[in-house]
Formats: structure tokens, C-alpha cells, sequence
């Protein structure tokens, strides 16, 4: 099969189109002929090195945590699905042509979703709600901050905080605002506005995707034994205030992958699509993707 293949750290043009053989299917296992996949920040910070101390490769590697297309092959002991059914999944090495891994790490693609589309969703959903459910824990009545509420991450953690019955701060850029007032929370917020983030109340939690300054300038607006949950890592400082910080890594959930695929079906939750590219083009991807596209970039089989 053809494949994308990280050959050493550093920049896009590390990236090469390549035949490597095809992957077995083990016990447990199934293999899915790529229809889309996606790009994520982790990718980009693996290809680079930034994360190598954290997340070593053994190169050359595929990247890619995406996966969506149909099914080709079962292997023993698997009877969630058949050859032919459509799947989403959160995988490793989704920048190719074929893509195994094990049965949980798979749902079914809703009925009226685009195969293709469906690649852009599987890391982003899951870490979106397990950032509000696992992370910041938030419940209903609370008052929750979403950092980056308009990337795909954050505006999956502002649809299961709504879900969740909490009052959700959106925190944008300020040139983003008119595009987060569509995001369904119930305040948006300028976070490099110093005169919007003074007002705010003493929150519950803060959901963040942002890290840096940006949650460093917010953690005073949090309460005492409040929450702080991250996909970037525990900001400095947060539980010398005497708040709980929970750090996390996004887990298999192929039950609540369903879920959330759904609501994107139904178009309850929205998570754009900015680019497309096919699968030989994934530096260029990446470079578009890692300049801000506004959206999901997704590869196509
Ligand atoms: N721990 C885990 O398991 C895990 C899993 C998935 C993702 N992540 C991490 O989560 C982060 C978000 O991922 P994503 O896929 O949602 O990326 P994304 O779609 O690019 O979203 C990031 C969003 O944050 C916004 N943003 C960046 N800096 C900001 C600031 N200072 N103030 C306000 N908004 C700001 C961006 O706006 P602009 O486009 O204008 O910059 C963008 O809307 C990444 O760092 C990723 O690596 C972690």
C-alpha cells in the first residue's frame, strides 16, 4: 500500500509518499481502506521533534490519528463489525492507504454522514468530551470557560458543557467573536481583551485548549478548589492556588464516538471542514493546517 512516512524530525518536506507493505490484522483487530483522515496538532508537533522526548517515534513512521472508509478485512474473535461496514476511528498511522487497529478504537459512520468527512472527527470528539467529562468534570449549573472555543477540541468541549446543563464561557480571540456568538455558549469572551476578562465571575472550572499565557491571565478567575482541565499540559502555578488540575491523554470510547458522530450528523454539533487534500499532499496539508485553516484539513483516500 502507499503511505505517508515521517523519514526524520523536522519539516514538512520529511514527509514522504511511499510503498510499504501492507499491515496484518491481528485477534481483535480490523483493517479499514482510508477514505479520509486528518491532520492534528500532535501531528505536527511529532513531525518536528517538539514532543519527541514525550511521544518518541520509531522512524520512519506513519502519522495520523485519524481514520474513516470501509472495512477489509476482520480479524479473529471480532463481531462488532462486518466487511463493508462504514467506521470512524482514533487509530495511529491514518496518513495511508490501509489502517488496522484494534475493535474499540472504531464506531460505525452515521448513515447520512460523508465517509470522507467522518476522518476529520475521530480525535477531536473524543477529546473534546472527555475534557469536560474526565478533565474538568463538569456538571450541571456550573460555570465553565472553554479556552479555544472555536478549534475543533474546543468547540466539542462547548457542546458537551451545554449538554452537560453548565452555563459555558466561550474564550475566543477578539477577531473571532462574531464567529463564536454561533457556537450555542452562553457568554463569549475576548481573551486578549484585559476589559472582558475582568468582569467575569468566579468560575467553576476552565476547560483549556490553549495553554501559555493565555490560562496563566485566567487562573484568578477561577474559584478556590475549582477546576482546572487540560489537553496542554497543567499550567505552572494552579495548585499552589489551591485548585484541582487534571492533565489528560484521550482514551478509546467507541460507545461515546458514536454518540458525538451522531449529534455531528444531525448537525446539533458542528465541527467545519476547512480543506481537503489527497493523501500525497499531507506536508502541504500540514503546513495549511499549522497556519490556522479555520477548520478541520482533512486527507483523502
Ligand atoms: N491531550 C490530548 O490528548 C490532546 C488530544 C487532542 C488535541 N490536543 C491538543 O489540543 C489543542 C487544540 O487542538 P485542536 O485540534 O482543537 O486545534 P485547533 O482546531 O487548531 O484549535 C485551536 C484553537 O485555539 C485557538 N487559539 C490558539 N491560541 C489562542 C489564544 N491565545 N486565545 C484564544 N484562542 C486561541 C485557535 O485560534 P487560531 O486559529 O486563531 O489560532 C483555534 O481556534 C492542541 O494543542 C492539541 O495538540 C491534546
Amino acid at each position: 500500500m502507499k503511505a505517508v512516512v515521517l523519514t526524520a524530525y523536522g519539516d514538512v518536506d520529511k514527509l514522504e509518499l511511499t510503498e510499504v507493505p501492507d499491515p496484518k490484522v491481528g485477534p481483535g483487530e480490523i483493517k479499514v481502506r482510508m477514505a479520509g483522515a486528518s491532520i492534528n496538532p500532535v501531528d505536527w508537533k511529532q513531525r518536528s521533534g517538539a514532543i519527541a522526548k514525550y511521544m518518541p517515534l520509531d522512524l520512519p513512521a506513519v502519522l495520523g490519528r485519524d481514520a474513516s472508509g470501509e472495512v477489509v478485512e476482520i480479524g479473529a474473535g471480532v463481531t462488532a463489525f462486518k466487511v463493508g461496514a462504514r467506521v470512524l476511528g482514533r487509530v495511529m498511522g491514518g496518513y495511508a492507504e490501509l489502517v488496522v487497529a484494534p475493535v474499540e478504537d472504531w464506531a460505525e459512520v452515521p448513515a447520512k454522514m460523508d465517509l470522507v468527512d467522518a476522518g476529520a472527527l475521530p480525535l477531536v470528539l473524543l477529546t473534546g468530551a472527555q475534557l469536560i467529562e474526565e478533565a474538568a468534570k463538569v456538571t450541571k449549573g456550573q460555570l465553565v470557560l472553554v479556552t479555544g472555543a472555536l478549534g475543533s477540541v474546543g468547540r466539542v468541549a462547548v457542546y458537551v458543557a451545554k449538554a452537560r446543563g453548565a452555563k459555558v464561557y466561550a474564550g475566543v480571540r477578539r477577531k473571532q467573536k462574531a464567529e463564536a456568538a454561533k457556537l450555542g455558549a452562553d457568554v463569549v469572551v475576548a481573551l486578549d481583551d484585559a476589559d472582558e476578562l475582568g468582569p467575569l465571575p468566579q468560575l467553576d472550572a476552565i476547560a483549556d485548549t490553549v495553554g501559555g499565557e493565555t490560562i496563566q491571565k485566567l487562573l484568578a478567575k477561577v474559584k478556590s478548589g475549582g477546576t482546572i482541565g487540560s489537553v496542554v499540559g497543567e499550567p505552572a502555578g494552579a495548585k499552589e492556588r489551591g485548585l484541582v488540575v487534571r492533565g489528560m491523554l484521550t482514551h478509546d470510547d467507541p460507545k461515546r464516538l458514536g454518540e458525538l458522530a451522531r449529534a455531528v450528523a444531525d448537525g446539533t454539533l458542528v465541527v467545519p471542514i476547512a480543506r481537503r487534500f489527497p493523501l500525497a499532499q499531507a506536508g502541504e496539508a500540514q503546513k495549511v493546517a499549522e497556519a490556522g485553516a479555520g477548520g478541520k484539513v482533512v486527507l483523502t483516500g
